[in-house]
């Protein structure tokens, strides 16, 4: 049998290439290997952002994040695709995760620190600091083995381990321990650590042909070099490491980086060149949404489909769950084959 996987996101807004590089292309190759599960973390979202105006956003953005995911290779006839809102259970084992974690060690979480100040809240949601309790029930939900995050995602992975754990000691053993692999980043076309919407400084999966031309031949590069005949650095300058990412052409690559080390070309050709294959990256995956935005109805189709899914998984694991704790049974199991699959939802 095929191992469980579990990764996700917020649905903040678009996807760009630091999302592409660090986890897409991961979970298109995983999809082989791996039983997928994707989950779109809403309810995430209203941690630091629980007013109207931003929940009104996020049937589009939920929307858009699904034709994303499929234009780039996300198969949803081999992996589910789900909202979590829509997985009731979800609250059900995050309550039950609640009473298995002290708040000190929330407290002891640096992201959730960082969270409250870059939402600019002045004291945290009690919601905010259950975080990542409510990411392990989203893990332990579908009793994923794997879950592929960002860095800044590691210690709620911790968190996660634990909670599993405790919870096998204290009732029974029915999670398995998710093991976690941490995600590479990349570069902004700034400069910066890492792209990122917020920072301004990323080129998104559905930025047009111009808009790319337009950001690349604005970026960073080697900002000693002062004209096109003094020999640049290559290493740390993005416009080569969105070359190693993106350029299957290694030969062209090792031309330019040599060139470029001894002053022979000068930053707006090997930045045109690199237009040329960010274009030429995206162009299959735009081709690809359009024909997808044809289908009305794909969209609701597909999370239909991995709502439903992902639904029965969860009212299994719940069945386990109360089973392990001897919780009160209200004969689940025997009402669960009279529930309606949640076919037909309309979402958006
Ligand atoms: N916390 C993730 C983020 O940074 C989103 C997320 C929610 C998630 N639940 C998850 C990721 C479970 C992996 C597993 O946006």
């Amino acid at each position: 049998m095929k191992k469980r996987l579990l990764t996700g996101d917020r649905p903040t807004g678009a996807l760009h290439l630091g999302h592409y590089v660090g986890s897409l292309a991961n979970r298109i190759t995983a999809q082989e290997e791996y039983e997928c599960f994707f989950i779109i973390a809403d309810i995430h979202t209203l941690t630091t952002r629980p007013q109207k105006k931003h929940i009104s956003d996020l049937k589009e953005n939920i929307h858009k994040m699904v034709l994303e995911y499929l234009s780039v290779g996300i198969n949803p006839d081999k992996s589910t695709i789900f909202v979590q809102s829509l997985i009731p259970e979800t609250f059900e084992l995050n309550t039950i995760l609640e009473m298995l974690v002290s708040v000190p060690r929330l407290e002891r979480i640096p992201s959730l620190k960082e969270m409250t100040i870059a939402a600019d809240l002045k004291t945290q949601p009690f919601g905010l600091l259950g975080y990542p309790v409510m990411m392990a029930a989203d893990i332990l939900l579908p009793r994923a083995e794997l879950v592929p995050v960002g860095a800044d995602n590691r210690a709620n992975l911790e968190l996660a381990r634990e909670l599993a754990r405790r919870f096998n000691r204290m009732y029974d053993a029915i999670f398995p321990i998710p093991d976690f692999q941490i995600e590479g980043t990349l570069i902004g076309t700034d400069g910066q650590a890492k792209m990122s919407k917020s920072l301004d400084n990323a080129i998104f999966l559905t930025d047009d042909a111009p808009a790319v031309e337009h950001k690349v031949m604005s970026m960073f590069t080697d900002p000693n070099r002062l004209s096109a005949d003094t020999p640049g650095r290559v290493e740390g300058n993005p416009v080569f490491l969105y070359h190693d990412a993106f350029n299957s052409d290694h030969d062209e690559i090792a031309e330019l980086k040599e060139r470029y080390r001894g002053g022979k070309v000068g930053d707006v050709d090997v930045k045109k060149k690199l237009v040329r294959v960010l274009n030429d990256f995206l162009d299959p995956i735009r081709e690809r949404r359009n024909q997808l935005e044809g289908d009305p109805d794909l969209v609701n189709d597909v999370l239909a489909h991995g709502i439903h899914r992902m639904r029965l998984e969860a009212q299994e694991t719940i069945l386990m769950v109360r089973e392990a704790m001897d919780l009160p049974s209200y004969a689940y199991a025997k009402a669960l084959q009279g529930v309606e699959p949640v076919r037909g939802l309309a979402l958006v």
